[in-house]
């Protein structure tokens, strides 16, 4: 496939919108993996590296991996040879000076194709984010009460134990919400003037949403229905 040809999906949305669930259903579809600079970020601090910890401080604080260090990770990770044909990303851009970096990296690729931003109320957010349950050893993502195990605490998958993220907490998540308001959500107005933008509403149940999503990318062209 040619540069061309690339195709970039970024999410947008709050904590809990979805992004990380839709994106994953995506890749499959698409042919496209999924970079989601939260799962990388997490998968340094499970492996102890320096990157890890720089960041963990900044994550159970819920607020923004400083930008250098989080733009060399996922000018990295697009060499992999899985992103020759694009890349869904879900957790990045998260700023302006990111979104600008990402331009760069898409320079001659064609950009992004398509920027879809969940809506979900906070309160939504809220009970999303506190029932959230994750396996520690496939990354298998479960709601207690929306999208449950068959057992509590293990995972249908592979029988790993689920454990709740460390900025699942109410106190990280308020703040998480904050950054997100006041960094985040300029990209919405940022890819709606470009016409990139769609909106989506995140609140219905999780099926529903891929649906729309698989409607809006066969209504752009960028795979057939
Ligand atoms: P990150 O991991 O990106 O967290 P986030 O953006 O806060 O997003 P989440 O993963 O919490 O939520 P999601 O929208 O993916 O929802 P999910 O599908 O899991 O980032 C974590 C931290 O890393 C940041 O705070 C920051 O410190 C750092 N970081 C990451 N990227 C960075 C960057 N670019 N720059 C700087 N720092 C960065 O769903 C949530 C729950 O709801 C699940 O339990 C799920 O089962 C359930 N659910 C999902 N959809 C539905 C539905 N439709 N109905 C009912 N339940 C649903």
């Amino acid at each position: 496939m040619s540069h061309a040809e690339r195709t970039f999906i970024v999410f947008l949305g709050p904590p809990g919108s979805g992004k990380g669930t839709q994106a994953r259903q995506l890749t499959d579809y698409l042919g496209l993996p999924q970079i989601s600079t939260g799962d990388l970020f997490r998968f340094h601090l499970q492996h102890a590296t320096d990157l890890g910890r720089l960041a963990r401080g900044y994550m159970d604080a819920g607020e923004l991996v400083p930008d250098g260090v989080t733009i060399r990770m996922v000018e990295e990770r697009l060499t992999h040879a899985d992103a020759a044909a694009g890349a869904i990303f879900d957790g990045f851009p998260r700023n302006l000076a990111q979104v600008t970096a990402l331009e760069k990296m898409l320079a001659g690729a064609g950009g992004v194709s398509l920027a879809p931003v969940l809506v979900v109320s906070d309160a939504e957010v809220l009970r999303r984010l506190g029932g959230r349950r994750v396996c520690r050893t496939c990354g298998h993502v479960y709601h207690v009460e929306f999208s449950p195990p068959q057992q509590p605490g293990v995972c249908d998958r592979d029988g790993g134990e689920l454990y709740q993220r460390d900025d699942d907490k109410p106190e990280t998540i308020q703040n998480r919400l904050y950054v997100y308001y006041k960094q985040t959500s300029p990209l919405v107005g940022y890819y709606f003037a470009r016409g990139l933008l769609a909106e989506v509403d995140g609140a219905q149940p999780p099926a529903q949403v891929q649906q729309v999503l698989r409607a809006l990318l066969a209504d752009r062209g960028i795979a057939t229905a």
